[in-house]
């Protein structure tokens, strides 16, 4: 699968823009956290990778909830953003670029794709009926109305979407809708609204959705997952309507240019939040002396890889609407989308409005990051099933895998080095099979974590873990430092333990950035990359070691119970 690396790969890889209206929860992580491990091994595979993000700062419930702090949306997203950034920070993201859409490259980048696709013939203006509160005198955005849920008929729904059918539609269809703003009920008011034609673009799409691809050095992959491909066919076969992609003011977001009072709906330019962030960092790079062009990730003929990873709930946004908008505008389409599914706890979807919920906040303030990064990469694979958060199941898979396997192979032999040979390691393999068998792996594992079953990653590096633990159990090298004659015989294997140890730690790095870094400083290495892992340290090399420092502690049920009475839960 993934043998020697080509040099030549050039990577730009995006996480959903998170709603700059409210705080980051460990829901949104599962997406965050997925994305990171993926970039992080690209990096360590020796691949240019670059990893942008920016917050979605437009759009109605921004409105609505500067409104209700009453604070004007631009406090409100300045605020948020620094939230997110501390957040994310925490969980040692690796963003190249955080940014945010309400900025000046976004609205160029987005002013450049509806003048495209405009010249192009893809956009045109209809006059339709649009809910307008006739106390307020004003039009209604999506969510300034609610109403029955015209799917499954549940009431006081929000006006784009329902919270209990998962039903998206225009708020006109709401059955008895009501004005927030006012109360009143709203009527029906002709408007101007601006469209995209996505069926000019059904045939595009179709090809893309079944076109494979081969990135330099690697097998032929979809461009969707097998899930996602269904639910496209569903919406071929449902008819591509025309998009609205304009509001009426009051809206927070773009004007549209040749359009007074309108605003280009939020999910026009979130989206294009992606290029107008990694434009930022272009710009950034290229002030800094570097070089990174923006038309060799986004321009038509671009060769390079894009990737986009989101939540189940939004694939339509970036499987439809957003490579329909950059084919119509005369970019390049994604390599591919990769869709993940939902956190649950006791059976429940994890989310803002539904309360029960741990924000990413809470959760560092109580506990390390890297357990979480670790939990989930166990769960995650390359399809879109719902990742489950059972908090015991959470403390036991931390401290018997990491701590119990992992940690534990490195304490033991690293103090014994220490006395047997201050430090040095001994010049030869002990079990050079089984230091075979553990560089070996690395292709499978590579494999996986390209692929992002991360859970068989995990899997196939705890069954590692076991191995080198076996051995040392075996050996106990402890008993025969004892006896002068079998030193040099302990010296080799607490050696081999703290190589085998040191293959481990990179296959882990990905998820356990900070506790690695530590293992590299106890270890005397430079960063590792995965090229270096088959090659062991000592043989030939007079390596040293340093002190042992502990790497990570367990994880503490009491620190977990006040988290959880912290975030004001059962
Ligand atoms: N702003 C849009 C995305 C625009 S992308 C151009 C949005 N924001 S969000 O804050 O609601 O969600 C951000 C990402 O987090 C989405 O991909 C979403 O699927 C993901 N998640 C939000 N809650 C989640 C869970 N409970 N579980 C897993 N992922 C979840 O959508
Ligand atoms: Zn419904």
């Amino acid at each position: 699968m993934s043998q020697a690396q080509p040099a030549s790969r050039r990577i730009l890889v995006t996480s959903a823009l998170p709603y700059a209206n409210g705080p980051i929860h460990i829901g949104h992580l599962v997406e965050y956290i997925q994305t990171d491990i993926w970039v992080r091994f690209q990096r360590m595979r020796g691949a240019e990778c670059h990893y942008v993000c920016a917050d979605d700062a437009h759009g109605t419930p921004i409105m609505l909830s500067a409104e209700r702090e009453g604070v004007s949306p631009q406090e409100l997203i300045d605020r948020i953003g620094k939230e997110h950034r501390a957040d994310f920070a925490a969980f040692h993201l690796s963003f190249d670029n955080y940014y945010t859409t309400h900025s000046p490259e976004n609205r160029e980048c987005s002013e450049r794709i509806y003048r495209n696709l405009s010249e192009r013939g893809h956009v045109v203006a209809r006059t339709i009926p649009r809910l307008y509160d006739p106390e307020r005198e004003m039009f209604l955005p999506d969510r300034y109305v609610r109403g029955e849920c015209p799917r499954c008929g549940t009431a006081d729904q929000l006006g784009d979407s329902c919270e209990v059918c998962g039903a998206t539609y225009d708020p006109g269809e709401l059955g008895n809708p009501v004005s927030v703003v006012s109360g009143a009920t709203p009527e029906f008011r002709d408007s101007e609204q601006v469209f995209v034609r996505l069926a000019d673009f059904e045939p595009v799409l179709r090809g893309w959705v079944r076109d494979t691809f081969a990135p330099p050095g690697e097998e032929e992959r979809r461009r969707v997952q097998p899930e996602i491909a269904n639910k496209l066919e569903e919406w071929f076969a449902a008819g591509l309507e025309d998009w609205d992609i304009s509001r009426n003011a009051p809206y927070f977001g773009f004007e549209i240019p040749d359009r007074p009072g309108k605003f280009f709906y939020v999910w026009l330019d979130a989206p294009i939040g992606y290029m107008a962030s990694f434009e930022n960092l272009c710009r950034r790079v290229r002030s800094e002396g570097g070089e990174l062009r923006f038309d060799d990730f986004w321009a038509a003929e671009a060769t390079t890889e894009l990737y986009h990873f989101i939540g189940k709930d939004i694939a339509y946004f970036h499987t439809l609407f957003w490579p329909a908008v950059l084919h119509g505008a005369g970019f390049r389409m994604p390599s591919a989308v990769f869709c993940h599914g939902f956190l649950t706890v006791g059976g429940e979807k994890v989310s803002k409005r539904r309360g029960a919920f741990i924000q990413a906040r809470t959760y560092a303030d109580h506990l390390d990051p890297e357990y979480l990064r670790y939990y989930y990469a166990c769960q995650l694979g390359n399809g879109i099933d719902d990742v489950v958060l059972n908090l015991e199941d959470f403390v036991a898979r931390v401290n018997s895998d990491l701590v119990g396997k992992v940690v534990n192979i490195a304490s033991r032999c690293a103090r014994l080095v220490h006395r047997l040979a201050d430090g040095r390691l001994a010049g030869r393999i002990h079990d050079p099979a089984l230091f075979d068998r553990f560089a070996n792996a690395g292709a499978a594992i590579a494999g996986w974590y390209e692929t992002r079953e991360y859970g068989r990653a995990m899997r196939e590096g705890m069954g590692l873990a076991d191995l080198a633990n076996q051995y040392i159990d075996e050996h106990k090298p402890w008993i025969a430092a004892r006896d002068p004659e079998r030193r040099d015989e302990a010296h080799a294997v607490c050696s081999t333990g703290v190589e085998l140890f040191r293959v481990l730690a990179g296959f882990l790095k990905p998820v356990l950035p900070v506790t690695v870094e530590k293992a590299e400083r106890f270890l005397g290495t430079p960063p590792l990359a995965w090229s270096d892992l088959a090659r062991p340290l000592g043989p030939g090399a007079e390596h040293r070691i340093n002190r042992f420092e502990p790497l990570l502690t367990r994880v503490d049920r009491d620190r977990v119970d006040a988290m959880v009475e912290a975030s004001g839960g059962r």
